[in-house]
């Protein structure tokens, strides 16, 4: 019996390492050497003595490790992911957007690096708009005219500049070799690739290496012409992408389909440093981006208006909890649609925004038993003198504590959908981030005015909110998100969770989230991840509720009581990555 049953089990072990093989040589096939699916499988948490990276993809984590080994600091590893971003994730990482970096360095200095696209010298208010004032369905979000000048390339040299310690061309490195080589698709960018086909076909003729149907996840996507185009920033800096041939590419490309960027507003644009905009709440200090973006200052608003209240005692997803945390979200982007935007172009009231006693004020008519209508609410009244998906988020420490909080984007899932012919990457659509009409709501549902309106050179508003946080003088959280319009109501609720409701960071960044932002009056909820008896107890008080699916998904680190670092990457991105070195 033995000796049959022996032969028998070589037998299944000799066709289990068959199949194994065939397996293994049809997926290496498809998987170049260096870099395989199983290689970059996802963490979603982890704990370093020393640096720490979060990323939405393991290949661009790696990078900015990789970087941090060379003896690059937190600015050079970011930087090193932002550009392995352009490549391995390329619904939002870019070179074609824009974005926002929040500096700490190890000795308490703070810096604000401003990056966002701009409106083109031919932009003009009314430019999405009908014969007959009505917007134009589509012309802001889809196709080369909702393309603004793009930032990202400069900002990453300004940042490279100012602080970096690594050549850059070192930091370039990661980068051109995953666009070279290629890299395998992870299942969820295969199933954007999918979804995006026909929008894709639509601006764009072949070859195109994103024109392909049927993605699935391990297939190879090689990018040579964003790696040509990387080595010629790696080689000439920034006029490897402003000047020359990749200026007349995206030039080229703008004229072929009526986009507006011409060799004058590559040539004229520059990322701006400004003064990062700081609050305190209770022991932390809050240090996040000023106007182009109105993260910072919403999340200073939001934490203010709650700070007098006992959210820890009512704990988390209480009905009080919920009820002041939208109640205080309605006031705040009542105001945000009326007083922020670009404060370049626009005197934004920074100071009476921001100031204590109107916040107290604001929240005067707040009823602890009944929801207040949007409608009643409108925005704060004062005066100013008068003359606005898919993004991605990298939270960094490096082993000498210094802190990088960056948000990037190209606003929707790869942008306006037109992919530089030649230069290989996606053009952004922000300009559907102004408000293209005053009271009509962009995609994300955010309405705006003249503080936002389109103006040549203008930065468009954002939600980005790249946060980092100190409690008693030190190091706290570095931590940001995508999401459009609820990506400031997440990093509040986030911090929240941690400060008040004493969560650890896992369980923070992953417990169910709401969202208010004044228009449409509704709470939004993550679907099956509410409290049901919260919810009837404020339908009863006036609230509606709106599931969806997901509310942000956040990057975040957070610094152990003893010292040690906990990076956290969002379950809601089966790619998002947390790695130590
Ligand atoms: O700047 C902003 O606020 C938006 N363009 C961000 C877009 C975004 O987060 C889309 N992602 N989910």
């Amino acid at each position: 019996m033995e000796s049959t049953i022996v032969p028998k089990m070589n037998l299944t072990k000799s066709l289990l390492a068959f199949v194994v093989i065939v397996w293994v040589s049809a997926a290496c096939q498809r998987a170049l050497p260096g870099v395989t699916l199983h290689q970059y499988a996802p963490q979603k948490s982890a704990v370093s003595a020393s640096s720490m990276v979060v990323t939405p993809h393991a290949l661009a984590t790696r990078a900015g490790l990789e970087v941090l080994e060379q003896g690059g600091n937190a600015v050079d590893a970011s930087i090193a992911v932002h550009f392995a971003m352009a490549v391995v994730f390329p619904r939002a990482g870019n070179l074609g957007g824009g974005g926002f970096m929040v500096i700490r360095l190890k000795n308490g200095e703070t810096d604000a690096l401003d990056y966002r696209e701009k409106a083109p010298a031919t932009a003009h208010r009314d430019m999405y708009l009908d014969s007959l004032g009505n917007v134009i369905k589509g012309l802001s979000t889809d196709g080369h005219l909702a393309a603004g000048t793009p930032g990202t390339v400069a900002g990453l040299i300004a940042a490279h500049q100012k602080y970096g310690k690594l050549d850059f061309k070192k930091l370039l490195a990661p980068a051109i070799r995953l666009a070279e080589a290629g890299f395998p698709v992870s299942g969820a960018e295969a199933d954007r690739l999918n979804s995006f086909q026909s929008a894709f076909r639509k601006f764009n003729t072949p070859p195109n290496p994103f024109l392909r149907e049927n993605w699935k996840a391990g297939d190879i996507l090689v990018q040579k012409e964003l790696a040509r185009t990387l080595r010629l920033i790696q080689d000439k800096g920034k006029s490897g992408f402003y000047s020359g041939e990749t200026a007349r590419e995206i030039v080229a490309e703008m004229q072929s389909g009526g986009g507006m960027v011409t060799l004058d507003d590559l040539k004229k644009y520059e990322a701006k440093w400004r003064k990062p905009l700081t609050g305190r709440y209770k022991e932390y200090k809050i240090i996040s981006m000023p106007p182009s973006s109105s993260g910072g200052v919403a999340l200073l608003q939001l934490l203010e208006m709650v700070e007098p209240y006992p959210l820890s005692q009512w704990g988390f997803q209480s009905k009080e909890a919920v009820h002041l945390m939208a109640e205080a979200s309605r006031r705040v982007y009542a105001d945000r649609s009326q007083y922020l935007g670009d404060s370049d172009f626009f005197p934004v009231p920074m100071d009476s925004l921001l100031n204590e006693r109107y916040l107290l004020k604001r929240m005067a008519d707040f009823n602890p038993a009944k929801a207040t209508s949007s409608e009643a609410v409108g925005a704060g009244n004062f005066k100013v003198a008068l003359e606005s998906f898919e993004t991605e988020h990298t939270s960094v420490v490096d082993a000498e504590g210094n802190a990088v909080s960056v948000t990037t984007t190209l606003n929707s899932n790869y942008g306006c959908k037109v992919w530089v012919d030649g230069a290989g990457f996606f053009l952004n659509n922000e300009m559907d981030d102004f408000s293209v009409k005053p009271g009509v709501p962009n995609q994300f549902g955010l309405v705006g005015a003249e503080a936002n309106a389109i103006q040549p050179y203008k930065r468009m508003l954002s939600s980005m909110t790249p946060t980092i946080v100190e409690k008693n003088g030190n190091l706290f959280m570095v931590l940001g998100t995508p999401g459009g319009s609820t990506i400031i109501t997440t990093v509040f609720q986030v911090f929240i969770n941690v400060a008040e409701f004493g969560m650890d960071l896992e369980k923070a960044v992953n417990s169910g989230r709401f969202h208010h932002q004044w228009l449409p009056d509704l709470i939004m909820t993550e679907r099956g991840a509410f409290n049901p008896a919260t919810r009837s107890v404020l339908e009863s008080m006036g609230h509606r509720f709106q599931e969806v699916d997901r509310i942000a998904v956040i990057k975040a680190i957070l610094k152990l009581p003893d010292g040690r670092l906990n990076g956290v990457g969002d379950f809601r991105n089966p790619d998002d990555d947390a790695r130590g070195n």
